[in-house]
């Protein structure tokens, strides 16, 4: 007889900061887990093995990393007080980054995990369950973490994420990405449309390719090809990809925008600033005036698509004539939606190092005046769809009993009454009223089929 724990009487926590592909890796993560017994909990207090998938991309996201890492060395405490024991592992973009200094700065971090180790996840948790062994797996090599991590995926949604690409070679000088997921890897077309072929099987309506540089996929064709193969998939209504890097938007990909009907109207395409000065500052690779001229391409190809963004204020150097460019670019090119960021000294990135730190209130100020500008632009973008008829695809129910929620091909989130049977199909609802982050409407009835 052995003393292990009887299977699915172990249970996991997983608490998932930064980007979708940190949401992706959790949902692997629980998938490679399952088969030990790990069975997903939403309360950290009743977890066996707590996982932190976590963010390194500004200073506030690493900081509340071990905040929550005191908070859980006190339930790990009391769990041995009361004869128990709790397993903390540490994954993300933290852990590749500063993977020693966790162990050293909260020494009841059992392990660390860096993005390209998790298909070792279960062996590296059995290792420390017998010996508190191995605790720090931070290597590259992102082809073993996907065949290890197979096509089969456990998600029971309407809509999933997908990951084509990862890394990046683009080196922005603010930014510690390319440190933290390594140079740009791109995923074979086989396996990811085998994946998506599993996704679709399950009842998975809307997939979403992810990468770093999710454009720069380097397969056969492109993204734009790949998203004619994946258009091809029976069940695969709508087809979506984040984040685009305005180097690597291709005639090709703009051309599938035009082409598919499955490509949804919505592209994420930061530019971070609107100065050239500052542009070249943070080795963008483009200038305000090329990224103008590539929305206008976008928009040629697909004049109804809603774009967004995102910004930093205050980096290093940035004067208010620099800001003032950036406010121009954004009335110019108008935003359906957009993140905004003050500039964060990330150490050992190039502009951490550079003089001229823009001082924190001006950053402050900025970021209000930015903001307001995109709230605006954000309400007219929604206030156009009123009266107008939009698909949606409905994901769930809604707040009220007898509503849904779905998305709008422009991923806004949309709510109406209709029945549950409506969740995971595509149905027509005219706008009634736009709010700032959402659309309420009615649902138009569909002729019966004959
Ligand atoms: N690969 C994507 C974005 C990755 S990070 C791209 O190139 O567009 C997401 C966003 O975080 C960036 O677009 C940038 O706006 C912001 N960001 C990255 N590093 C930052 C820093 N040091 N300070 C503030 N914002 C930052
Ligand atoms: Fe960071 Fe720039 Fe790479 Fe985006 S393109 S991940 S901002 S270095
Ligand atoms: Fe953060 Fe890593 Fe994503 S730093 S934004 S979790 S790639």
């Amino acid at each position: 007889m052995s003393d292990a724990p009887p299977p699915a009487s172990r249970r996991l926590y997983i608490r998932t900061y930064g980007c979708q592909m940190n949401v992706y890796d959790s949902e692997r993560m629980a998938d490679v887990l399952a088969p030990l017994g790990y069975a997903m909990t939403e309360r950290p207090e009743e977890a066996d093995l707590v996982v932190l998938n976590t963010c390194h991309i500004r200073e506030k996201a690493t900081e509340k990393v071990y905040s929550e890492l005191g908070q859980l060395k006190a339930l790990k405490t009391e769990r041995a007080a009361a004869g128990g024991s709790m397993t903390i592992a540490v994954a993300g973009c933290v852990a590749q980054a500063e993977g020693e200094e966790i162990l050293r700065r909260q020494p009841a971090v059992d392990l660390v995990v860096g993005p390209q180790a998790y298909h070792q996840l279960p062996e590296l948790i059995a290792r420390t369950h017998r010996a508190r062994g191995e605790r720090l797996a931070a290597d590259f090599a992102p082809e073993a973490k996907f065949d290890a991590l197979g096509a089969e995926r456990s998600t029971s949604g309407v809509t999933a994420f997908l990951t084509v690409q990862e890394g990046c070679d683009k080196f922005c000088t603010f930014c510690v990405v390319p440190y933290t997921r390594g140079g740009e890897w791109s995923r074979p077309a086989e396996t990811i449309l085998a994946e998506a072929r599993s996704l679709a099987a399950r009842g998975v309506r809307e997939v979403t390719l992810l990468g770093q540089n999710v454009n720069a996929w380097s397969g056969e064709g492109g993204l734009g090809g790949l998203a004619r193969q994946l258009a091809r998939i029976e069940g695969l209504d709508r087809i979506r990809y984040t984040t685009s890097h305005p180097r690597d938007m291709d005639d090709d990909l703009i051309a599938a925008h035009a082409d598919l009907p499955q490509l949804m109207p919505y592209l994420h395409l930061p530019v971070q600033s609107g100065s050239d000065r500052i542009l070249k500052a943070m080795n963008r690779g483009h200038t305000a005036e090329s990224y103008l001229r590539l929305v206008e391409k976008i928009r040629a190809a697909r004049p109804d698509i809603a774009l967004s963004g995102d910004f930093i204020v205050g980096f290093p150097g940035e004067r208010e004539s620099d800001f003032e460019a950036t406010l121009a670019l954004v009335r110019e090119a108008r935003y359906a939606s957009a993140f905004t960021f003050k500039y964060s000294r990330r150490p050992g990135t190039p502009a951490a190092a550079q003089p001229g730190q823009v001082d924190e209130a001006v950053k402050d100020e900025r970021l209000a005046r930015l903001n307001a500008l995109i709230e605006s632009q954000q309400r007219a973008f929604n206030t156009d769809q009123e009266g107008r008829v939009l698909s949606v695809l409905f994901e769930k129910p809604g707040r009220h009993p007898g509503q849904l929620s779905g998305r709008s091909p422009y991923l806004q989130a949309v709510h109406c009454e209709g029945p549950a049977e409506l969740i995971g199909r595509i149905a027509p609802v005219r706008i009634d009223a736009a709010a700032r982050m959402s659309l309420s409407g009615t649902l138009v009835a569909e002729p019966q089929p004959a």
